[in-house]
């Protein structure tokens, strides 16, 4: 079926076929065989690679187009939810719709708010969880969405994330029954299930339109599923190397995964000095210019150091420990084909788009623990599988598992790449899962009673695949709860939500951690410290396990709470008595501590060797600080406490930033972090008007500044640049950057 034949505007097909997007995929037609242009509820389940986002932009934009309807599209991860929002730009640049232009909107930060700026955007790509707490705010713009795309639906299956998706699609079809439902997922076993749930047609296909040949590799031979085998030139002693090195020879790219960031690293280091012979000189140049970007991209650490020392080499590394900028300077890099092995961990599993001619995966088990080592799942390697032979970069690709021995490839073969995808499941059933969403179904009015409680539950795929009878006595168990915290009230047979109820909701935690910080707030240490609230905060279940104490450090952690015991909100429990409660509370003593070390302007790098913590830690853990403190703030009032208000907020805005109070002022500018914050203020420009004043070519030549901030910097204190010096500075500028390219 060709697009110009297809039941949509002409200026659709126009950008589609712009796109270099000609014939559908035979997955795509038969989705638009069960009319799902017309309408209709579909659950596609196809391969990897098949093509399912482009039935979702027809859907959405023949749907906002004919219909002036309102489109979500909810993804899994922020990074997927980037890549999405970058692919369908390309239609609100293009495509006219009552004298304007479509609008397309992402959003994905912030979970205390209404976004209501989003009502006049046609299409939203956004996150689960930023979805649902959209939905506790009940942003008003959220009961005109008519077509809601759900992205990676098979993630249902995962503890975390699986819970999100069911109540925000329940919750989205109960506000308007009427709503559209598209979901997209990988080949699973009980795909008609989910359409059941989703009262949709469901459509299920084997086909991909890149072969995407799977095997084992064992002793230089690689063994294919079809029963062919392929002998790789031996050229060392490792057979993953020699993959790698015929890979890149036939001038692929490889992907190769491993279980752990650690193994990441390692596995990247392993391949690095075989993978640099192979590169031609110009590429060796130009690897040495990104190298020193990856240096100055963000603060200097070892890992920085590190990714950029094997950057020169071709290779890397991703995974959640590394920031943001490093994460997109080398998907970027991989893309554009300057990276010739990239290793990762599994987060890179799903819905991207990657050239990797070869995925090659290192580990099949996982280690956790109190279990010990279990294989990954069918539907896990399937997914990582997918990732090769992606139809924009190449012709075919290859999946290989590694084998040590006979045997153990015949079980890879049986167990991986012959299997079928097991079936999902609902991971609702969890008390502390629970909680928050039977607080949020009150406090959002999606029920009143026990019984509209019972009602919205009866509405998930958890009931749909047991029995809502079986989570009525977790429903019993919270509700008893929340009534006791005073976040809901009874009169009769109908329940609301308190104030605080309907705040703690809002704000998107755990009514534990509501509760944990409204107890220590009652009783007030001797010393009221910033220690003080890094430290309740940390104690609250929404900081999460993040950062774990490791054996040597205890001794030294314990000192430190000595030394502070008099700043702690909550009591030191008895070493003796309750010694894991005691480790906990070291735990989170550690956690304040490096979130101390963090706003007293302690180097990234000296935090992440003295505490052991990795980057992308380090960023979760302040992250998850500045909501707490944020929820601490908002909520204090409430428990009629107002005197550290302005404390918390202060300490909100430095664990954002990462500064010391005298530096917020001018860190709080754009363009300027923590690093370049406090190079501008030791140079004598401590506040916004001393700024204003400076003179331009002064700033200009602090270190880490340049014209670019400078003027960025003048733009936003409201300091004027005459035009003649602002040209004269990009010109050197320019200069600068050639001798950089060219060195
Ligand atoms: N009809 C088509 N003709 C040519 N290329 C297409 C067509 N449909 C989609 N593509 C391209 O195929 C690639 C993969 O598509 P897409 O990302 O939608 O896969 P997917 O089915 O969502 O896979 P995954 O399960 O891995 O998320 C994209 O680069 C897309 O541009
Ligand atoms: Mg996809």
């Amino acid at each position: 079926m060709k697009i110009t034949d297809l039941p949509i505007p002409d200026q659709l097909k126009e950008t589609i076929v712009k796109s270099g997007i000609t014939e559908l995929y035979p997955p795509q037609e038969e989705a638009i065989k069960a009319k799902v242009l017309e309408g209709k509820n579909l659950v596609l389940a196809s391969p990897t690679a098949s093509g399912k986002t482009l039935v979702a932009e027809l859907c959405a934009f023949k749907h906002i187009l004919e219909n002036g309807g309102k489109v979500i599209y909810l993804t899994p991860l922020r990074a997927l939810a980037n890549e999405k929002f970058d692919e369908v730009r390309k239609y609100a640049d293009t495509i006219e719709f009552h004298g304007r232009r479509i609008s397309i909107g992402i959003s994905t930060g912030d979970f205390d708010s209404t976004d209501y700026w989003l009502e006049r955007y046609d299409l939203i790509v956004t996150t689960n969880e930023k979805a649902d707490s959209l939905l506790r705010h009940r942003a008003k713009w959220i009961d005109t969405i008519s077509l809601v795309v759900a992205d990676e639906i098979h993630l249902l299956n995962d503890a975390e994330r699986g819970p999100t998706l069911e109540i925000v699609l329940a919750r989205l079809l109960q506000i308007n029954p009427s709503t559209q439902i598209l979901a997209l997922s990988a080949t699973i076993s009980n795909v008609d299930e989910i359409a059941e749930w989703l009262r949709a047609e469901s459509i299920t296909t084997e086909w991909r339109p890149v072969t995407l040949k799977e095997g084992v590799l064992l002793n230089d031979e690689i063994q294919y599923k079809e029963g062919d085998s392929r002998k790789i030139e031996k050229k060392m002693k490792d057979s993953a190397t020699n993959l790698i090195l015929n890979t890149i020879k036939s001038g692929g790219q490889v992907l190769a995964f491993a279980s752990t960031r650690k193994s990441a690293a390692t596995l990247a280091k392993k391949f690095a000095g075989e993978i640099e012979k192979t590169l031609p000189k110009p590429l060796k140049r130009s690897l040495e210019h990104d190298a020193e970007r990856i240096l100055v991209a963000d603060e200097r650490t070892r890992i920085s150091e590190s990714l950029a020392e094997l950057v020169r080499c071709g290779v890397a590394f991703h995974h959640a420990g590394l920031g943001g900028r490093h994460r997109r300077i080398i998907e970027d890099m991989f893309r554009q084909g300057k990276i010739k092995v990239l290793t990762a961990t599994p987060t890179l599993a799903f819905g991207v788009n990657l050239p990797a001619r070869t995925v090659l995966i290192h580990d099949y088990r996982r280690y956790e623990v109190g279990y010990g080592y279990y294989p990954i799942s069918v539907l896990e390697y399937k997914q990582m599988a997918g990732r090769a032979g992606r139809p924009k970069y190449d012709k075919h690709g290859e999946a290989i598992l590694l084998a040590k021995t006979a045997d153990e490839a015949d079980y890879l073969l049986e167990s991986f790449i012959l299997a079928r995808p097991e079936r999902i499941w609902s991971r609702l059933a969890v008390e502390r899962i629970m909680r928050s969403h039977v607080l949020a179904t009150i406090a959002a009015d999606f029920a009143c009673t026990e019984q509209g409680i019972h009602e919205f539950f009866s509405k998930t795929f958890y009931a749909h695949q047991y029995d809502i009878d079986a989570i009525k006595n977790i429903i019993a168990k919270i509700l008893k709860y929340l009534y006791e915290q005073e976040m809901l009230e009874a009169s009769g047979n109908s329940i609301s939500a308190t104030r605080l109820g309907k705040r703690v909701s809002e704000l998107y935690i755990d009514p534990v951690s509501a509760v944990t910080i409204r107890d220590s707030l009652k009783c007030e240490p001797t010393r009221v410290t910033d220690l003080s609230f890094l430290h309740m905060i940390a104690h609250t279940p929404d900081m999460g396990p993040v950062l774990r104490p490791y054996a040597q450090e205890l001794d030294e952690i314990a000192v430190q709470m000595e030394e502070h015991r008099e700043e702690f909100f909550i009591d030191v429990p008895d070493e003796w008595e309750d010694r894991v409660t005691y480790e906990e509370f070291l735990g989170e003593v550690k956690t304040a501590t490096v979130l101390n070390a963090w706003i007293e302007e302690k180097g990234e790098d000296e935090i992440i060797e003295h505490f052991r913590v990795q980057p992308g830690d380090l960023f979760k853990t302040v992250e998850n600080a500045k909501w707490l403190l944020h929820a601490t703030h908002e909520l204090a009032p409430l428990f009629g406490n107002r005197k550290f208000l302005a404390q918390t907020l202060q300490l909100m805005e430095r664990v954002e930033k990462g500064v010391k109070m005298e530096l917020l002022s001018i860190a709080k500018l754009e363009g300027i972090g923590r690093v370049r914050g406090r190079v501008i203020f030791n140079a004598g420009y401590k506040t916004i008007e001393d700024l204003r004043h400076a003179d331009l070519q002064n700033l200009v030549n602090l270190p880490l500044v340049g014209p670019r901030l400078a003027r960025k910097i003048k733009e936003q204190v409201g300091g004027f640049v005459k035009k003649k010096t602002w040209e004269k500075l990009e010109k050197e500028d320019e200069w600068r950057q050639k001798v950089l390219a060219e060195f």
